[in-house]
């Protein structure tokens, strides 16, 4: 995930950001870089790879007080030296550093670019940098606003101006950054990890406001349109913030464990997922990410998706979405399965390998498994940039979840369920299967799942304590019917891999085919239920398992809950209503968070469950 840090000070700025850089290394980054301003002008360094390959050139950066610094995870343009930030603009004197996304760069670049400008990457943040030229007037921060309001997406920017020595201006929108304050010197970051060590007393910017960091002290603005001069608004003096975290603590971002930060961090994964993807209401792939023309779309005739674990849950969830919004028939297999099947595979048969890492060894052999036995194309979902997976397939479609430490995957699934959904919208609407409206509408539910994910993390503080009883049982079942019964089938793989429970997931249908009979007084099953029209037929299911003497825990929207008939020990617990059809996004979230605080109650170790890895390189 991309990392920002600036310097303003009387020290050696490069070496402060290279180190602040390094303490962010444990987040992932695909290549770095760093400008300082000194009296001669601006001087950058910049590579891909590691940061121990940048080190030779930061040690050429001359010694100034005044210095920003970036670790990308690239999104837009490949992994590269020149793709690299810090980014500028035509004449050199404006640099820049960005976190995030800008969805209308493509627009902002053609009008830059008809107005003379001439941009040297395919990057949108070097689009910034030329907004900010055109509208630079002698006065940094209210250019850095004027360009602002022209901005569209999430982003946190850094920018410094040959010009303006000893003064970094920031910017955040929907993406972090923080200011440290010093003593005769200040630092500002995209986390506080970066600074820690530096300083312990922090602003946070909120969205919509620009810092102005220098030496001495620093000024925040608000972004108001039509108030002050450049609309910019001063903010009254903000009381900072004193974090009294230590430095692994606050890498997890004050957290007690990357899986319980990383499913927190699931509104804003989310939202990057579709950022830029969703555009006028449907569903259009950035240049290059997916490689299908319309006609390539329409001759498709079968889809394969391939994954292991939780990416094998999510091939599910999208064979789902595919055969209902596209009308193609589409299969899910294990991965590490299916070499063994000998798999038929008719013409113009397209393969979706599905994986955070990009390195699971069943899915690179699945993909080549595929390819020699004729699959027309391949494509990727995957989170990992650069992984293998990426060299081996056709095309691929970014999750942009940022790293995922915890080898439980939780925001990893989420976002590859919305990559899959945009997959099958897309085609749906190119195969005239869904209508245009049709489209826009679901185009619509996948950008509101970053808020009915902050509803369904409400769930929390319920989960934690009915965790404590959880947390006695050894087997727990859990039912669902349609997309509920594969979200079930993630949340048991959760509960399962960190908290050692034996857990099982079945068909709410299937009960009475064989599982009742384990179904005794006092056994738990936890239910979920979010669509309207298959809850009654759940419903009928929970009333086999309470006739029995079980103990149910009901998830689901309201709606489908209100249709439950429960007894006094028996929890519901309620999450945002969604479309059933992407509705493990949002059911999912609570049956994480369970087997998180399970986890916690039975003291095991969450992050690095016994027997796992987060990367399986082995069949
Ligand atoms: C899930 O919590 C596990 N870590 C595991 O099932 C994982 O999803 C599987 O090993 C596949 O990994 P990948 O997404 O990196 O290919």
């Amino acid at each position: 995930m991309c990392g920002i840090v600036g310097y303003v000070g009387t020290r050696d700025a490069a070496s402060i950001v290279f180190d602040a850089l390094c303490r962010l290394e444990y987040r992932g980054y695909d290549s770095a870089g760093i400008a300082v301003l000194d009296s001669s002008g601006i001087c950058t360094a910049k590579r891909k790879g590691r940061l121990a390959e940048l080190s030779p050139l930061v040690k050429t950066l001359p010694r100034a007080g005044q210095a920003i610094g970036h670790t990308r995870w690239a999104t837009h343009g490949a992994p590269s030296d020149i793709n690299s930030h810090p980014h500028c603009d035509c004449t050199g004197d404006i640099v820049l550093v960005h976190n995030g996304i800008i969805e209308n760069h493509r627009e902002l670049r053609e009008r830059l670019i008809a107005g003379g400008h001439v941009m040297k990457t395919e990057v949108d943040t070097e689009v910034v940098a030329h907004l900010i030229e055109e509208k630079y007037r002698g006065d940094l921060a209210a250019a850095v606003a004027e360009a602002a309001r022209e901005l569209e997406g999430a982003m946190a920017i850094a920018v410094i101006h040959r010009g303006e020595p000893g003064r970094i201006v920031a910017y955040r929108e929907k993406s972090p950054l923080i200011i440290g304050l010093g003593e005769g010197e200040n630092f500002l970051a995209s986390d506080i990890p970066a600074i820690l060590p530096y300083t312990r007393k922090f602003l946070a910017l909120n969205d919509g406001e620009i810092g102005v960091i220098t030496e001495e002290g620093v000024a925040v603005y608000r972004l108001e349109k039509g108030s002050g001069a450049n609309g910019l608004v001063k903010v009254g003096d903000r009381q900072p913030m004193v974090v009294d975290l230590e430095p692994e603590a606050a890498e997890k971002g004050g957290f007690d464990h990357f899986m319980l930060k990383e499913i927190f961090e699931q509104p804003e994964a989310l939202m990057k997922a579709v950022s830029g993807r969703i555009r006028d209401g449907r569903v259009k792939f950035e240049e290059g990410e997916f490689g299908f023309s319309d006609e390539d779309v329409r001759a498709l005739n079968k889809v394969y998706l391939l994954g292991c674990g939780t990416a094998y849950h999510a091939c599910l969830v999208g064979k789902h979405l595919i055969e209902r919004l596209a009308g193609i028939p589409a299969e899910a297999v294990l991965a590490s399965e299916f070499r063994y099947m000998e798999p038929l595979i008719p013409e113009r048969t397209l393969v979706i390998a599905v994986s955070q890492s990009g390195e699971t060894l069943d899915t690179l052999a699945a993909v080549r498994e595929a390819k020699e036995r004729g699959a027309w194309r391949t494509l990727a979902v995957v989170n990992q940039p650069l992984s293998s997976l990426t060299r081996e397939v056709d095309d691929v479609l970014y999750q942009r979840a940022g790293p995922e430490i915890s080898v439980a995957s939780t925001k990893a699934y989420t976002t590859q369920l919305v990559c899959l959904a945009m997959v099958a919208c897309h085609m749906g609407f190119v195969r005239g299967r869904i209508s245009e409206d049709q489209a826009r509408a679901f185009g619509q539910e996948l950008r509101n799942l970053p808020e009915k994910a902050l509803g369904a993390l409400e769930a929390a503080g319920l989960m934690e304590r009915l965790a404590v009883e959880i947390a006695k049982e050894e087997d727990v079942f859990f039912i669902g019917r349609g997309a509920d019964y594969l979200a079930v089938m993630e949340g048991q793989l959760k509960l399962k891999e960190i908290s050692y429970i034996h857990a099982e997931a079945y068909a709410a249908g299937e009960l009475k085919h064989g599982t009742l009979a384990l179904i005794a007084p006092g056994v738990p099953v936890i239910a979920c239920l979010m669509d309207p029209e298959l809850a009654p037929k759940t419903a009928s299911n929970v009333m086999e398992v309470k006739a029995r003497g079980g103990w149910v825990v009901a998830i689901g929207s309201q709606e489908c809950l209100n249709q439950l008939q429960l007894g006094e020990k028996d929890v519901l617990v309620t999450v945002p209503d969604v479309n059933p059809l992407i509705s493990p996004v949002v059911s999912v979230i609570a049956m994480q968070l369970l087997a998180y605080y399970v986890a916690r109650e039975r003291g095991t170790d969450i992050d690095k469950p016994r027997n796992l890895a987060k990367s399986v390189t082995v069949e």
